[in-house]
């Protein structure tokens, strides 16, 4: 009976192309993982792997890895919601499988350069082909140029598909949204000998990306998984969704200005950057009750006896409410904690930047795009109704456990850093380094190696699971009809 299982249910080429792009961004996530464990065994013991693969080339590949599988994870969801919400298949979808194999080849030759090569000098060479040096986006030039000419055809598709198909309005949302991320991304293309100016612009594509664009897109996934998984109304989620896309915009937009204040700008950016990045986590304070909300009045109604709508993908739900709290405690909590001039000055790079960093990525965006992964599934095996398997808690409980032991520990580390490194000793080069050996601080990172393990371990139970749930669960489902017929 196993045998007649099929894993390619869906009726449509952009939803099988959108499961090529989620195992390219599993593949990804494991290795940053990796890379992370790397870095933090180096912490501890600096002489790991020394001048064989250093702690420089370590954090690159892991913070790029982690970026890459999101854009990647990203492209897939928006294939996978495209049809469903416009009703027809993506326009130019030969183009876009093609582009996803260049792209994907892109990606392979970059990551083997970052690995085998790793740096070079000063020069404009090693710009063209080695990497750029810009944190989080280092991918060389040629590359940078490649990923623009996919994300043009990847547009395209879905541009020409919302022009064609029904026009609701997460598509709406999404078609302007990503018009402003991929335009973000050309602000981290050009090369100015001024570091001032060039992180000036640098930040443009970091923060607008994380603090505007990508929130307002994970909102649209959210809207639509809400939909999908537990039928709810389309007109509240996607009131909801453009209350947020106003309040982002406008709060992120300026919330700029907490990167402003030590990089050689003008003071006036102290003022700017404290009320507006202070107001940020209002709009994560109200997608935080509006997931609680609709999922309250669900279960109201199931209660009350009238037709309430079953939750078909407990998984995928589960993963998008661990998003709802992620993202406020992540990116609102943590990041609120240092975003005021008068805190930032102590706390400004140190682990205290990489506590938020990680509790805000994993919050806000790795939690929902798992989620979408099991949403892709679920249509993959055209399974009806979708139930957490032993693996799935083992994933869900590991991540979650050592993702938020890690962020403990690096906030541990953090505060230590202000106290001694900051307060105590006046912030020089000797008190960074004094600072970074106290015990205090290498048990925090001591911590956060053995919560980074954790995490790992996570994550195998998560790939095991994604790769077998569609079976087991569709293999159940058959033997139900059977019993019943
Ligand atoms: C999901 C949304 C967010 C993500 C993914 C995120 C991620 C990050 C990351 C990775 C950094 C470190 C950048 C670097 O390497 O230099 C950072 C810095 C920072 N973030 Fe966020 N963030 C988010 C939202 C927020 C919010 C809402 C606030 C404020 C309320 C905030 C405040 C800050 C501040 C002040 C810094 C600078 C830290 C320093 O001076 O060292 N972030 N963020
Ligand atoms: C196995 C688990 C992990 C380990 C051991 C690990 C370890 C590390 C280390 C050692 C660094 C360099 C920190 C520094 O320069 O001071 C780092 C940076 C970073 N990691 Fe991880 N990491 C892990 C998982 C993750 C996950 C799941 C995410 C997000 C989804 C993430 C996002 C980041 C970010 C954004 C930075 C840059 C932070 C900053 O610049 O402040 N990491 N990680
Ligand atoms: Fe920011």
């Amino acid at each position: 009976m196993l045998a007649s299982i099929k894993s390619n249910e869906f009726k449509y080429e952009s939803q099988k192309l959108a499961m090529n792009y989620f195992r390219v961004a599993i593949v990804l996530f494991g290795a940053q993982l990796l890379m992370g464990l790397i870095a933090a065994i180096q912490f501890l013991y600096p002489s790991f792997l020394f001048e064989v693969f250093d702690f420089n080339v370590a954090r690159m590949v892991h913070i790029n890895a982690l970026v890459v599988w999101m854009l990647y994870a990203m492209i897939g969801s928006v294939y996978m919601l495209l049809p469903d919400e416009t009703g027809i298949e993506a326009v130019g979808i030969k183009l876009g499988k093609l582009a996803f194999w260049v792209l994907t080849a892109a990606v392979a030759v970059v990551v083997l350069v970052y690995i085998f090569v790793q740096v070079g000098p000063g020069n404009e060479a090693t710009i063209w082909l080695i990497n750029e040096g810009r944190e989080y986006i280092e991918a060389p030039r040629w590359a940078d140029i490649g990923i623009v000419v996919v994300v043009l055809v990847f547009y395209y598709n879905v541009f020409a598909t919302y022009t064609k198909g029904n026009r609701t309005g997460i598509m709406t949302v999404l078609v302007a949204d990503l018009f402003a991320l991929a335009g973000l991304y050309l602000c981290g293309m050009f090369f100015t000998d001024n570091i001032s100016m060039d992180q000036y612009w640098w930040w443009w594509v970091i923060h607008l990306w994380v603090e505007a664009t990508w929130e307002v897109f994970v909102g649209s996934l959210a809207a639509y998984g809400l939909i999908k998984i537990l039928g709810a109304k389309r007109e509240i989620v996607e009131m909801w969704l453009w209350i947020e896309v106003l309040m982002l915009f406008g709060s992120g937009i300026l919330g700029l200005g907490h990167h402003y204040f030590w990089i050689g700008t003008p003071e006036y950016w102290w003022e700017i950057g404290a009320l507006f990045s202070a107001l940020e986590p209002v709009p994560l304070v109200a997608m935080f009750v509006h997931v609680l909300y609709d999922w309250g009045k669900e279960q109201g109604h199931a209660e009350a006896g009238q037709q309430g709508h079953a939750v078909n993908n407990t998984p995928a739900m589960a993963w998008i409410a661990i998003n709802a709290f992620g993202n406020f405690l992540g990116a609102g909590i943590w990041g609120f904690f240092h975003t005021l001039p008068q805190v930032n000055i102590y706390t400004h790079g140190t682990q205290f930047t990489a506590a938020h960093g990680h509790l805000a990525f994993f919050g806000a965006y790795a939690t929902i795009l798992i989620g979408m992964m099991y949403l892709g599934v679920q249509g993959a095996y055209g399974i009806k109704k979708m139930t957490m398997t032993f693996k799935t808690k083992m994933a869900i409980g590991l991540i979650v456990f050592g993702v938020l032991g890690m962020t403990v520990s690096l906030t541990v580390a953090g505060y230590e850093q202000v106290l001694v490194e900051r307060a105590d000793l006046g912030g020089g080069w000797d008190a960074y380094f004094i600072a970074q050996e106290l015990p205090w601080y290498l048990q925090a990172q001591g911590w956060r190696l053995t919560m980074g393990l954790v995490t790992f371990t996570g994550f195998l139970f998560l790939v095991a699971d994604l790769l077998t749930i569609g079976k087991t669960e569709a293999a159940k489902e058959e033997e139900v009809q059977a019993a019943a017929a």
